[in-house]
């Protein structure tokens, strides 16, 4: 092994974290993130109020990943950035600010697919977490994806499923929002979930093709079935509260479990892994240990502070694409909606 030190600074910017990570030959020497606050009043991100927050904190940020890894920036041998998918705006703050660090300190400079991140999170050197071997299935779940991949190598990766209309932490989201939780509702409802009874009411799952998942319809029989209990028992929602959302969640994993069951048998695949933020799921762990003993599978599951958006996962996809020196122009552009 060379005894060379690769030091790559990761930034995220895609959505409404801003966060910057040092890393060193794939170990984490520092992982910041600042959550932005402001956009839970209005129940969800707002787009102008994201990018504001990032021009106000990246640098703050990307000073501290830095100070606490200890190192001095002209140590730095590469800037790897978020380039897409997400909220444009956002995503220019931490592309313009990396292009101009990656000038300023004549290093590469190397752009990252946020999905292909969450995806390599896996790959950071991380006691006590096994790296998945290729080829794997991965599952990402979070507020804005929702996706089953099949991993053959570190950069050959296809989409074999994804959402047609919203993601599943939308779905948890979007609930809460009905149920009068707060933002973002998937820690509550998972919280409470574990209080009450899965089967005490019952929603239809959809009926989608393939691989391929839908959750739109399910938040609107939410909607519809509160209302109409309601109507009924003014006090429905707080005399039920654990029941419901016990049972909005047995359905999500169901959903979920079943299109995983299916991406398995079709491509023989037994390693699988998750990523995203709903990954910190209750239910979805569970699940993930019952297929372990039912199916034969093998399940990773990312520490939790490389579940939801860091700048970790960037590190790391930054560090294997500098062993390739697949690095980028200074010509590179964001890019709101990136493939995998
Ligand atoms: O990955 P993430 O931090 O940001 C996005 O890229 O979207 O994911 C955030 C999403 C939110 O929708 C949140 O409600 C959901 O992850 N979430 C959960 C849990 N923790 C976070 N959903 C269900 N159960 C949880 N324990
Ligand atoms: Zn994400």
């Amino acid at each position: 092994m060379s005894s060379q030190n690769i030091y790559i600074l990761g930034i995220e910017s895609s959505c409404d974290d801003t966060a910057a990570s040092v890393m060193q030959n794939g170990k984490i020497l520092s992982n910041v993130v600042a959550s932005q606050k402001i956009h839970e009043e209005f129940g969800g991100v707002v787009p102008e109020l994201a990018s504001r927050a990032h021009q106000q904190n990246i640098v703050p940020v990307v000073n501290q990943a830095i100070k606490k890894a200890n190192i001095a920036k002209d140590q730095l041998n590469a800037i790897a950035f978020t380039r897409g998918p997400g909220l444009m705006g956002s995503l220019l703050v931490g592309t313009s600010f990396a292009k101009s660090l990656a000038m300023g300190l004549n290093i590469p400079l190397i752009d990252v697919n946020h999905m292909q991140a969450h995806i390599l999170a896996h790959f950071i050197d991380e006691e006590g977490f096994n790296k998945p071997p290729f080829p794997f299935l991965a599952m990402t779940i979070s507020g804005g994806h929702t996706q089953i991949v099949k991993v053959s190598n570190y950069f050959e990766m296809e989409v074999i499923g994804e959402t047609i209309d919203d993601a599943v932490g939308e779905a948890y989201d979007k609930s809460g929002k009905i149920l009068g939780l707060g933002y973002p509702a998937g820690p509550e409802i998972d919280k409470r979930a574990q209080l009450g009874n899965p089967k005490a009411f019952k929603f239809t799952k959809p009926k989608v093709a393939e691989l391929n998942f839908s959750f739109s319809g399910l938040k609107t029989a939410i909607l519809y079935f509160i209302q109409k209990e309601i109507k009924a028992n003014p006090n429905f929602i707080e005399e039920n509260i654990n029941d419901i959302c016990a049972s909005i969640q047995y359905t999500i994993i169901g959903i979920l479990i079943d299109k995983l069951k299916l991406a398995s048998k079709q491509t023989g695949i037994k390693h699988i892994a998750i990523g995203g933020g709903v990954s910190a799921n209750s239910g979805i762990r569970q699940a993930l240990k019952t297929g372990e003993a039912k199916f034969g599978w093998t399940t990773y599951v990312p520490k939790f502070e490389f579940t939801t958006d860091n700048a970790a996962m960037i590190a790391i996809v930054g560090y294997l694409k500098y062993l390739e020196n697949n690095f980028s122009q200074q010509n590179v552009t964001a890019s709101a909606r990136l493939k995998i």
